[in-house]
């Protein structure tokens, strides 16, 4: 383990207490001049450590995404995190990983994306320090239709994860974006490799995008419609830490459990378009209107069509009317 990485573990088990830099080089069997640059470049990475004379450092701060913070928190045992302060897109990176052969539960966690992607060939603003990106490597024995059943699961465990931090109801809205009082928080792009022969996957990538909290200067103008946070600011230590495990819990749970009649019914419950009207998209485009009128088992969406019609929509997109 690097000198980094154990003395923040310390420094994390022990939060709030101090540590001197005697006992945590003893502790690590490394010289106090190890301890000392370790420190430093925690600091430079935003941890907030206070120096004390004869007293030591003290954790006192920082919502620092790290795979040691992470862990901390995190129940499921096969996941294995790998932490990084910046990256294009952690889907492209775990697309790597898999056609290199890493193993199921592999999961990539960005502080920053400069090249996020959305659905559609969109872009997915993924500024630093105040989100959440992480794509996480399955490996199903299962065939292409299970894409739809891991999206979705993927969609609640999100839901469930806002929720269980920010107390409020998450709501999706058809087919995976999460929005909160009325607002984008988080949106879900899973890719997959598909064995051509036999049709089952090779492999599928859950990438999560989440605004955990309000980018400081607020978000893009094209954004600022359609996009909010879960928080304004950041009130409780570890936050990220603690939202990234909650969701890898949550997911796996689901995960294990695919295409259960109970998350059809947590999703169900949460389905923001039930009732609404809505505008049909193809590709972005308006194709028509109407009212959403059910959730098929199949997580098809059931539209009467204002022409009298009915059309039963497994994929595309749908915005709500006013
Ligand atoms: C969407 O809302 O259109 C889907 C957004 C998905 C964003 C996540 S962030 C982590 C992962 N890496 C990416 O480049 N995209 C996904």
């Amino acid at each position: 383990m690097r000198v980094r990485d154990a003395v923040l573990a310390e420094l994390l088990q022990k939060r709030g207490q101090y540590l001197s830099g005697e006992e945590l080089a003893a502790s690590l069997s490394v010289s106090r001049n190890a301890v000392w640059k370790a420190i430093g470049q925690l600091r430079s990475e935003g941890y907030s450590i206070e120096a004390v004379t004869n007293r030591g450092y003290r954790l006192t701060g920082g919502d620092v995404l790290s795979r040691e913070g992470i862990r901390r928190y995190l129940q499921t045992p096969e996941v294995d995190v790998h932490v990084y302060s910046s990256t294009g897109s952690t889907n492209t990176l775990l697309k790597v990983w898999a056609e290199d052969g890493c193993s199921e539960g592999t999961t990539a966690v960005a502080e920053e994306q400069t090249a996020g992607r959305g659905r559609r060939g969109r872009n997915f603003y993924s500024p630093r320090g105040t989100g959440l990106y992480l794509s996480i490597l399955l490996r199903p024995q299962s065939s292409a239709e299970a894409a739809l059943a891991i999206t979705t699961a993927a969609a609640v465990a999100a839901a469930e994860a806002i929720e269980s931090l920010s107390g409020e109801e998450a709501q999706i809205k058809w087919v995976n974006d999460i929005y909160l009082r009325g607002k984008k928080v988080c949106g879900i792009l899973t890719e997959a490799s598909l064995d051509v022969e036999s049709g089952s996957l090779r492999y599928a990538i859950v990438g999560i995008g989440i605004n955990v909290l309000r980018p400081a200067g607020g978000f893009p103008d094209e954004l600022q419609d359609i996009a909010g946070a879960i928080f304004d600011d950041c009130s409780l230590p570890d936050l990220r830490c603690r939202l990234t495990a909650a969701l890898l819990d949550r997911f796996f749970a689901r995960y294990r459990d695919l295409g259960s009649d109970e998350c059809f019914e947590a999703y169900r419950r949460r389905c923001l378009v039930l009732g609404r009207r809505v505008t049909i998209l193809s590709d972005g485009i308006a194709i028509g209107e109407g009212t959403a009128l059910e959730l098929e088992r199949d997580y098809s969406l059931r539209i009467r069509c204002d022409d009298g019609t009915e059309q039963l929509l497994n994929s595309g997109e749908v915005s709500v009317l006013p």
